[in-house]
């Protein structure tokens, strides 16, 4: 796609600065050189806000939730509800209690997965996810079909990286249980067309978990709007702290899912007979939580929407389009994922040369891209290629950085070839 670049915008600007200035490990160097971060699919820099509700939470209200009269445990709970109430705002879900806080999207998936799967799925039944999912949106079924007889179908895609609609249509039949799809490839890039992906799995009376993972940091999300039943994502990749992950799901159906693990405070009362279960969303946060990590999310939701998710979305397409223009310049080189729908992440392949090396080289230029299969092995298996080098944007981005990313590039490919 041929775009005008005249336009795109260099930095992303807070209260008149450079938003990187609110990220203190930005500003480091790395073998010498100033850092540049392109691996924000794996993880973002967290921004001062984050940080300081981080120490703020240990110098202050450290306490356990729902357990204690005390002041300290009322002052965490009241924090760690107000967080859910604020991430259910965010994603706009009908009440707190369809927010459930996991560890990361990787345990929302295995939540339903497991859950989902003695609930519903039944030895000749099948489960549909598409040709670009994180091993951790595969790995699940899998384990899942394993255990209940049930057979596992792809959604395929084409040479760009976009999912074919019609083969999606076809594989949609009696059998098919739920469908799990990603929102946004890590490692194309291509946001897909979930809300048609979600319409027509309703048709067949089929819900739909959305792996958000990749979206929630780079798009608005709507989830009254998308209608999907279920859609999980990571703190950390929006600039929150590791170890905290949201699981939305419609209300109907997490009542009438079973637990997902057993302990403290997912129960009501507890006797040697039997045990009925708490409320949602408690029903599936069995044992003492992240609690710290649950509190300042709220943090990171709070700095995403005083930026705004729009000026966000638009800008790190802007540098997308950007890097994407600036690369095409470069022989050797090409673009993994073409998709007309993208966000954030280029992949790229450099003819005769491994990925590896290339992020080899351009780490002591101090640029941080990721290089390999990107948990997505059967993407790599479709192009036939060992892995991409992979760089992945966020709001601190600026094309500054991306023009040194070309010229590093193409020094590494000098060297190496
Ligand atoms: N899923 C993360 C990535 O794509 C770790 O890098």
């Amino acid at each position: 796609m041929e775009v005008n670049t005249e336009n795109i915008v260099k930095q992303f600007l807070y209260q008149g600065e450079p938003v990187a200035q609110q990220f203190p490990a930005l500003h480091q160097s790395v073998y010498g050189k100033p850092l540049i971060y392109f691996d924000n699919a794996a993880t973002t820099q967290k921004p001062y806000s984050v940080i300081h509700a981080i120490s703020d939470y240990y110098s202050t209200i450290n306490s356990n939730i729902h357990r204690g009269v005390h002041y300290l445990s009322q002052k965490a709970t009241e924090a760690y509800e107000v967080s859910r109430n604020t991430v259910a705002s965010f994603i706009n879900a009908r009440s707190s209690s369809e927010v459930i806080f996991t560890k990361g999207t990787t345990d929302g998936i295995n939540l339903i997965a497991d859950t989902f799967g003695s609930y519903a799925v039944n030895e000749g039944d099948s489960v549909i996810i598409s040709a670009m999912e994180h091993h951790s949106n595969i790995v699940p079924w899998q384990i899942m079909c394993g255990k209940r007889g049930a057979t596992l179908k792809v959604i395929p895609m084409n040479e760009a990286g976009e999912l074919l609609m019609d083969e999606y249509e076809k594989l949609l039949d009696e059998t098919v249980k739920i469908v799990a799809v990603t929102y946004v490839s890590n490692t194309l890039g291509t946001v897909n067309p979930v809300k048609k992906i979600i319409e027509l799995a309703h048709l067949n009376g089929t819900p739909v978990l959305i792996d958000a993972a990749q979206a929630v940091q780079h798009i608005s999300i709507d989830v009254q709007d998308l209608d999907c039943d279920f859609l999980a994502f990571s703190g950390h990749k929006m600039y929150g702290p590791t170890g905290i992950g949201i699981l939305y799901g419609k209300e109907e159906w997490l009542e009438k899912l079973p637990p997902y693990q057993g302990g403290g405070d997912m129960i009501k009362t507890v006797t040697f007979k039997g045990t009925e279960y708490n409320d949602l969303p408690f029903k599936f946060e069995a044992g003492t939580p992240h609690i710290e990590g649950a509190i300042t999310l709220k943090s990171a939701v709070d700095f995403i929407t005083e930026l705004g998710m729009d000026e966000i979305s638009a800008f790190e397409t802007g540098l997308l389009h950007y890097a994407s223009t600036q690369v095409r310049e470069i022989p050797r080189v090409e673009i993994i994922g073409n998709a007309i729908a993208k966000t954030s992440a280029l992949s790229l392949s450099v003819k005769g040369v491994h990925p590896y090396d290339v992020g080899v080289l351009l780490d002591k230029m101090g640029i941080a891209v990721r290089t390999g299969h990107h948990c997505t092995q059967p993407v790599m298996d479709f192009y036939c290629i060992p892995g991409t080098v992979r760089l992945s944007f966020a709001v601190y981005n600026t094309t500054d950085e991306i023009d040194r990313f070309t010229e590093s590039l193409q020094r590494a490919i000098n060297m190496l070839v």
